[in-house]
């Protein structure tokens, strides 16, 4: 069991002016669920269940504090990825969230970042996902494997949690790569925001569009496109 406690020498705390990223644990679940109460719609919250199971199979969360107040995470678990052989990836977000750790690791499924609306568009993104990326060296990943929702497929107005306008031409694309299992241009992709911000952000290569990846993600179309960075 991945208690506070247990796990103190490892925690790995990273501190960053007045905020600080640190590594969660079991007891930073209430503050887990508030954080995904306030980021994702109902439909596709995690649940105190799925957040115990995930810290039982080893996955790590790393968290972004504002005031001792969680304001931020993202969540990995350790595979094996080879960029010339990228068959056989999770094609759904219950698969990248549920992988077991590998033994022989040296890559990561990244999954779950998300930032408080209310702090969003500061520098507390690129903060945790550069602290993220700081242990995923540290732990011997020369790869980080991700999938990006794509809420312009549909639009959303979320509830104040997102707010995106549907694009058309970003939904054709779409459906064009799921019935001809081409890969659209990165150009095409990155029409949407959210896979745009992970391009800007990481540099990442886009893989394969997933059209199932999370049933519930109605303004994707419950589609993810994968991608890889190499670290
Ligand atoms: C994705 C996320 C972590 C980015 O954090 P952030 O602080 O907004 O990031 P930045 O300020 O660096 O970048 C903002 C860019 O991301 C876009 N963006 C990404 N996700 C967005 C969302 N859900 N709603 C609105 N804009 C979003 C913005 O449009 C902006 O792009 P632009 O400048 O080209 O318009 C944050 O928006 C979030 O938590 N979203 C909800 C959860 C989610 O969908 N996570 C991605 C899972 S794959």
């Amino acid at each position: 069991m991945n208690h506070c406690s247990s796990i103190e020498p490892e925690v790995r705390s990273h501190t960053l002016d007045s905020h600080h990223v640190k590594t969660l644990c079991i007891d930073d679940i209430p503050a887990i669920l508030e954080l995904e109460n306030a980021c994702w719609l109902p439909e596709i919250r995690a649940s105190e269940e799925t957040l115990r199971t995930r810290f039982a199979m080893g996955h790590i969360s790393m968290g972004v504090f504002v005031d001792n107040y969680l304001v931020g995470l993202t969540s990995f678990s350790y595979t094996r990825f080879n960029p010339d052989k990228p068959n056989g990836l999770p094609e759904t977000f219950k698969e990248f969230s549920s992988h077991p750790r590998h033994s022989d690791h040296n890559a990561a499924y990244v999954y779950n970042l998300n930032i408080h609306p209310d702090y969003r568009g500061e520098s507390l993104t690129r903060k945790l996902i550069w602290a993220g990326i700081e242990q995923l060296r540290e732990d011997n990943c020369v790869y980080m494997l991700g999938a990006g929702r794509c809420p312009s497929y549909n639009g959303s107005l979320g509830e104040g949690i997102e707010t995106i306008q549907p694009s058309r031409v970003f939904r054709e694309t779409i459906d064009h790569s799921i019935q001809s299992g081409i890969l659209p241009a990165t150009k095409e992709l990155i029409i949407d925001p959210v896979l745009r911000f992970y391009r800007r952000t990481l540099g990442c290569k886009f893989l394969r569009v997933a059209p199932n990846f999370l049933p519930g993600d109605t303004p994707s179309g419950n589609v993810g496109v994968i991608f890889y960075k190499t670290l």
